[in-house]
């Protein structure tokens, strides 16, 4: 297909180069500024424009993938007419591009995209939705030339795994950067701790999550709690974490 690739940040540039190695051909990289839209357009291979009303009307798809807010602003400068035009938001309804186009949809990357140094280590799961019969069919061939595992996924469903991504994702990485603080500050090697990380997360291939709870909170063991919670006294976030959790273990058996 010819597409069009409007935003440059890690969106654009992951799927765009997906996009390309699956012999697609991309026309033209769309951005804010152009500095960045120049840097994406030369991997790529395409032309780039930082003008919004100088967007190439002859590809078969727009992929927009810029920021939420952004995304919600998008106005008559981008009017696309028939074209199908897709988003990649977890949490915007497909019809936020009702005003630049009769045809649309989401492809939503379900996976944390990096644009620097990331090895992708599987299939990203793509959920995909449209405004038509037609333009669903569409998107899925579309879809299934960059990756297996896609789904079909409305507005509702996308968005509560969107929240679960955000448990599963970015609350484990929060987690993750204070205890590197902590080990920091402490003087203890975070590095020791990446078994440990790896393991937890490959045995939910295997086994639900709550089989495989362990530590001092299911266990009840009052003693090692208060322990931890001494050490943490001098800082107060964390602490104030681990309470947290602790009680949400306790609480929920
Ligand atoms: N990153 C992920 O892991 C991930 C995963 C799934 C879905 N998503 C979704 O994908 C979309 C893009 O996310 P991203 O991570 O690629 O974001 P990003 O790396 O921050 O890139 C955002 C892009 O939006 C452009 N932009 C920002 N404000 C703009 C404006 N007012 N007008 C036009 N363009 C504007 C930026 O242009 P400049 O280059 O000029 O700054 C940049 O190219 C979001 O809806 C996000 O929720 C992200």
């Amino acid at each position: 297909m010819r597409v069009v690739i409007v935003g440059a940040g890690n969106v654009a540039t992951v799927l765009g180069r997906l996009i390309r190695q699956h012999g697609h051909h991309i026309l033209q990289v769309v951005s804010r500024a152009a500095v960045s839209a120049e840097i994406l357009a030369k991997e790529l291979d395409c032309n780039f424009t930082d003008d919004s009303s100088l967007i190439d009307k002859s590809a078969d798809l727009y992929l927009i993938a810029v920021t939420d807010t952004a995304m919600a602003q998008l106005d008559e400068r981008y009017s696309l007419g028939d074209k199908l035009v897709i988003h990649t938001a977890g949490s915007l309804p497909k019809d936020v591009l009702e005003n630049i186009t009769t045809n649309f949809g989401v492809l939503y990357p379900l996976q944390s995209l990096r644009k620097q140094n990331m090895q992708l280590q599987q299939d990203i799961p793509l959920l995909i939705d449209a405004n038509t019969v037609e333009s669903f069919e569409v998107l899925r061939d579309f879809a299934y030339t960059i990756s297996a595992n896609v789904t079909k996924a409305n507005d509702e469903e996308r968005l509560k795994l969107h929240v679960a991504a955000v448990l599963v994702s970015n609350f484990t990485n929060h987690l993750y950067a204070l205890a590197a603080d902590y080990c920091s500050k402490e003087g203890a090697d975070f590095n020791l701790l990446l078994p440990l990380i790896e393991e937890t997360a490959l045995r939910l291939r295997n086994y639900p999550p709550n089989e495989m709870r362990t530590g001092p909170a299911i266990r009840k063991d009052i003693h090692t709690l208060q322990k931890h919670l001494h050490l943490l006294l001098p800082y107060p976030a964390i602490h104030n974490m681990y309470l947290k959790m602790t009680d949400s273990i306790m609480n929920n058996p």
